[in-house]
């Protein structure tokens, strides 16, 4: 029987059964207890929408741009690591589906399928995101082949300078490609459509990293590298000398703070993304969406704020725009569609979202996603 796939949570659950378990919980986790990664949805279910009626809301647009790129709605797909193992190709299929819809999709320096790899074979330009290593000739490096593919915008990451401690992980011993233990090896023969499809691939590990770095070959001398690497010396200076380095569209993601955000817009950046990077990083951290009034202030339109984290509809998507973002990212969402349908789940995830905007624009009495303000929402206008 086909499955009906009509919310987020239809892909969530899906993916659930398809994903092996280790891939699974990378993706639907938060740091420590959890408490960040739950209050980013259940503080959008706080917020209220006010409905109107009787407003002409017959021919409605979601259309607008994020940094200058013209998207077909105001969500783009987030950055995510090993994206490729939650589907073979992962990087590859989402980059397709997102292009086809017109909107976004960014590449995580974490991903599966290489810079030059997705530049070969998705249609569209794309934007590259960027974490800063200690191994400041690879950061050089990356950028330069960047470049060199024709991304459209550096998404430079600035919350991992220490990372959050996920247990699901801890306890998956996560690693790619998985290491073959009793376990792996009887959940993986459960998901034929997983192990069928990363079968008939090569792609199988850390595609920017592996054969780019010395002494990086295997798992374990990869796991190593990575974990020693994250730069804790990061500082606004590093994050000025990348800007002028790229010297393209430039955008900053894992604000949460108001003084960050005002050093952030004072640097010229083109775009800041508050974000709690999913709840994976500081647990005890506000949501983003609470996190998005402070930032959109003090910014004061000196650049565009965007937000992701904890997005599960369409809804959320307009209540961010409310709040004074321009653009929105979605990290969850499209992995279920990957994880669930490949290339065709995250177009279905799209669309849920992309209908659930419009329906939801309409019954706000609004007929132009770039006309809404705070007077969509109860309380806060
Ligand atoms: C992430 N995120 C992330 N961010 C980043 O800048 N680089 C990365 O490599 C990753 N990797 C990553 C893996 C996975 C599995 C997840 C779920 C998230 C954070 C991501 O870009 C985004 O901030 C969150 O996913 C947004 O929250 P939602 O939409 O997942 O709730």
């Amino acid at each position: 029987m086909p499955h009906i796939i009509s919310s987020i949570e239809d892909l969530r659950r899906l993916a659930h059964r398809r994903v092996p378990r280790m891939f699974y919980e990378y993706a639907d986790s938060g740091s420590w207890t959890e408490g960040t990664y739950r209050r980013n949805q259940s503080d959008f279910e706080r917020i209220l929408l006010r409905q109107r009626v009787a407003k002409d809301i017959g021919v409605r647009s979601l259309r607008t741009s994020m940094a200058g790129t013209p998207v077909s709605m105001p969500i783009a797909l987030a950055p995510t690591g090993l994206t490729g193992m939650q589907h073979a190709d992962g990087e590859i299929l989402a980059a397709r589906a997102a292009a086809a819809f017109g909107v976004p999709f960014t590449l995580s320096t974490m991903s599966i399928c290489s810079i030059e790899d997705v530049a070969q074979n998705a249609e569209r330009p794309f934007w590259f995101q960027l974490y800063v290593f200690r191994d400041r000739a690879f950061v050089n490096r990356l950028i330069e082949r960047a470049k060199a593919a024709q991304c459209e915008a550096l998404v430079l990451t600035l919350d991992l300078q220490v990372l959050g401690v996920r247990h699901k992980d801890v306890r998956n011993g996560l690693s790619a490609p998985p290491r073959m233990t009793a376990r792996n090896v009887i959940d993986i023969a459960r998901r034929p459509r997983w192990w069928t499809g990363m079968l008939g691939t090569r792609r199988h590990t850390f595609g920017n990293i592996v054969g780019h770095v010395d002494g990086v070959a295997d798992t374990g001398s990869l796991s190593e590298w990575i974990s020693k690497q994250f730069d804790p010396c990061l500082n606004w200076d590093d994050v000025a000398r990348i800007r002028d380095q790229w010297g393209g569209k430039f955008i900053v993601k894992g604000i949460m703070d108001a003084e960050d955000a005002r050093y952030a817009a004072g640097l010229g950046v083109d775009a800041i993304v508050v974000s709690n990077h999913g709840g994976r990083q500081l647990d005890g951290a506000p949501s983003s969406i609470a996190a998005l009034p402070k930032v959109v202030e003090a910014v004061a339109g000196r650049t565009e704020v965007w937000m992701d984290s904890g997005i599960r509809s369409g809804q959320d998507v307009l209540k961010a725009i409310a709040l004074g973002a321009q653009g929105t990212m979605i990290g969850r969402p499209f992995l279920y569609g990957l994880g669930a349908m490949g290339q065709a789940g995250v177009t279905r995830c799209l669309e849920i979202l992309r209908d659930e905007l419009d329906r939801t624009l309409g019954f706000c009495g609004h007929r132009d996603i770039r006309q809404v303000g705070r007077e969509v929402l109860i309380d806060f206008a």
